[in-house]
């Protein structure tokens, strides 16, 4: 399962690793792009804290860049957890998108306006991780959820290294100074 597959982009190295997987996500316009990127795979469309899908029906679960933004990832860990088959295995790729170190402040983009900053500010304060989704914070969560043999590894530098070229010097370099991380964990 790809949880908030998006525009099918970890779909599509999903696909092209030989996995038999579903899409998920709740924007129809999302959606949409996925499945003319694949026409091949079903994406459905659904809540990914409540997917309403039944019990130990994936064996893998993988979600990019989703934790950050979730309004309740105590209860969203639990269900992840009710989906997996027994020891089936959760990859979270994810990162602090908001607390920004000093050289990752000198090379962020400046937001357009400051109408566009408060709107960020007021949705920012709505989701669980406000401040920022730290790795130990998510790994103490998955914990409470029943998650076993989690780990973090930050050594995303081969990852960064292969985006490079599209991202330009400036993203590239900003990607860099971010608390970026992978977390696995495993249902027992
Ligand atoms: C930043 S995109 C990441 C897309 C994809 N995982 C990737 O890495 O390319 C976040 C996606 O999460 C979806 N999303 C956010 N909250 C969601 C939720 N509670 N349930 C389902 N999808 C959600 C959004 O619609 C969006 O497509």
């Amino acid at each position: 399962m790809d949880l908030a597959s998006g525009t099918g982009e970890i779909a599509r190295l999903c696909r092209n690793l030989g996995f038999n997987f579903t899409g998920l996500d709740w924007a129809e316009p999302m959606l949409e792009r996925a499945r003319a990127k694949l026409p091949d795979v079903t994406f459905i469309q659904a809540d990914a804290e409540c997917t309403m899908l039944p019990a130990a029906s994936f064996d893998v679960i993988v979600t990019r860049h989703l934790v950050w933004t979730l309004v309740d990832p105590g209860a969203a860990f639990a269900e992840w957890h009710r989906l997996l088959a027994p020891n089936g295995v959760l990859l979270v790729v994810d990162g602090d998108f908001v607390h920004r170190n000093w050289f990752a402040r000198l090379l962020a983009p400046k937001s357009a306006t400051s109408q566009r900053a408060s709107r960020h500010q007021e949705i920012l304060n709505r989701v669980y991780f406000s401040k920022g989704a730290r790795a130990d914070a998510v790994t103490a969560l998955l914990s409470t959820a029943g998650f076993r043999e989690i780990s973090v590894d930050y050594n995303l530098h081969g990852v960064h290294r292969a985006q490079a070229r599209a991202l330009g010097w400036r993203k590239s370099l900003l990607r860099r100074s971010e608390h970026r991380y992978v977390i696995t964990a495993r249902k027992h």
